[in-house]
């Protein structure tokens, strides 16, 4: 196994963009706080910052992301250059990233729930947080995988079960391997973002593996309860769902639950 350490990732990442500068720090309140400041003060793009524990993660909605050591927590500077509405296609393509990096280094069938999302066996084992700055200059790409962390050490929300790789495997896995495997696959994803036509080869992936599309769910989105049929995603990564009454709705943002029905 490769050590999990600045020196093992850079030496075999080979990637052009993502990752060719890289910033390591034993424990930071997030990772995404620190690529937000050096976002603004313009560092390179695709750098890169990788913490081994959080004190402050931060997950969507201004939930809290427990971060113990074990995990993979990291976060990307991009600078895309969408419109605001296109942002989401960042985390569509992060995602995508993620749960294939998971199926090609550990063979685990990851799929994707509605936005960001990755989960095994229906448990949420990463999470994306996108957040844009700079007048639509910058986006930072936070991704935390739990990686090598006890079950218990895990937040205990029956409504969104998480897991960890840990957990299902029931071995360590080698995050050296895999945080290399989802920077390259970052940057492939990446790239198909910033060209129109790469942009529905993103939302092909995304749908391929999505596990929320065609069933029936629930979305609390500002405050409010949406029920129907996930169909689809548009082309800026918004759900579309189809209501009771035969109405789509579209949805951009969201906390997503599949409903047994
Ligand atoms: C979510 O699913 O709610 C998003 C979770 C995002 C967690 C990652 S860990 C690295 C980066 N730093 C943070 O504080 N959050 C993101």
């Amino acid at each position: 196994m490769e050590e999990y350490t600045r020196d093992g990732l850079a030496s075999r990442l080979g990637t052009r963009l993502i990752g060719r500068h890289l910033r390591w720090h034993d424990s930071l309140s997030s990772t995404n706080d620190l690529a937000r400041n050096l976002a603004e003060i313009g560092v390179p793009e695709g750098t890169v910052i990788v913490a081994e524990e959080q004190t402050a993660g931060r997950g969507r909605h201004g939930r809290p992301w427990a971060s113990p050591r074990g995990g993979i927590w990291l976060s990307v500077i991009l600078h895309p250059g969408l419109a605001p509405a296109d942002t989401p296609l960042v985390g569509l393509a992060a995602s995508t990233a993620t749960a294939r990096a998971i199926r090609q280094t550990l063979g685990l069938l990851a799929r994707l729930k509605w936005p960001n999302d990755v989960l095994i066996e229906g448990r949420k084992v990463a999470g994306i947080l996108v957040e844009a700055g700079g007048d639509g200059l910058w986006v930072v790409a936070g991704i935390g995988i739990n990686a090598n962390i006890d079950q218990g050490a895990l937040p205990d929300r029956p409504a969104y079960p998480a897991t960890s790789l840990l957990a299902v495997t029931g071995r360590p896995v080698d995050r050296c391997e895999l945080a290399c495997a989802l920077l390259r696959e970052l940057e492939h994803r990446y790239e198909e973002v910033r060209s129109e036509a790469g942009r529905l080869g993103v939302l092909r992936r995304w749908r391929e593996m999505a596990d929320t599309l065609s069933r029936a769910v629930r979305v609390e989105a500002s405050g409010r309860v949406l029920e129907g049929v996930a169909t689809d995603i548009d082309d800026t990564g918004a759900l579309l769902l189809r209501q009771r009454n035969g109405t789509v709705r579209r949805v951009v943002a969201g906390d997503l639950t599949v409903r047994e029905v």
